[in-house]
């Protein structure tokens, strides 16, 4: 199972945004998260803003819409430049249309939950994205710590892909760090956002390579210890 890091902007300095993906050029992509001040109460960046990295960043971009009315706005993101665009469940009236436009746009699409929403009314739905993104905090604020009530939800994520033969990523996001990202990765998760972990860091691309190296030990002793797929 290959690890995937994405360190999230969230955390970089606002002022050198080019400067700041520079940083993380060594890890797979840069998570770039947008909020309304309403489905979260905190306000980041819009469409102009994606455009604007889309054009400098030397990784493609992981938008991860923490936004009301979500099937609204997320075709906009795609457009804007972004390789993959997550919409919250809890945001969408209608997934499955929203994930296939995306789709159709030639981006990726990822569905997203918090921590107190189930996957299980999701799991049917599976075949229509990319990614599943479990938050590993409640979604609002970088720096805030890692909510171990959410693992379980990974290990279920993981099986039910690995169970309908998907190659769906598991992404968490939300206080991952070298002190979780083992759990994360034992867990089943491929896909790792990393905000204060990475920008927090003296060194930016060391940081990425601990929790590159980190992941990559207990990911494979999961997927060595999984029945084979039938
Ligand atoms: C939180 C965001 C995260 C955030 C993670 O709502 O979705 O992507 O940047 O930050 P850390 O890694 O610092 O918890
Ligand atoms: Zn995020």
């Amino acid at each position: 199972m290959a690890i995937r890091i994405a360190p999230s902007l969230l955390s970089a300095d606002f002022t050198d945004i080019a400067g700041e993906l520079r940083k993380i050029s060594t890890a797979d992509w840069a998570h770039v998260d947008i909020m309304d001040n309403h489905f979260v109460p905190n306000l980041t960046f819009g469409t102009p803003m994606v455009e604007a990295m889309a054009r400098v960043s030397p990784l493609p971009l992981d938008c991860h819409l923490m936004i009301d009315e979500v099937d609204r706005w997320a075709l906009d993101y795609a457009a804007a430049g972004a390789g993959s665009v997550t919409i919250h469940a809890e945001s969408s009236a209608a997934p499955v249309r929203t994930a296939r436009a995306l789709r159709e746009a030639g981006a990726r699409a990822g569905l997203a939950v918090r921590p107190a929403t189930a996957i299980e009314s999701y799991l049917d739905l599976l075949p229509e994205f990319d990614m599943l993104l479990i938050m590993t905090v409640e979604p609002g604020f970088g720096g805030q710590p890692f909510l171990d009530v959410c693992l379980p939800k990974v290990r279920r994520a993981r099986d039910a892909v690995r169970a309908a033969g998907l190659d769906v990523w598991v992404q968490v996001d939300g206080g991952v760090s070298t002190q979780t990202i083992e759990r994360c990765a034992q867990a089943g998760a491929d896909m790792f956002v990393a905000g204060s972990a990475v920008y927090g860091a003296p060194d930016a691309a060391e940081a990425i390579e601990e929790l590159r190296l980190l992941a990559g030990q207990h990911s494979d002793a999961r997927t060595a210890a999984a029945p084979p797929r039938a």
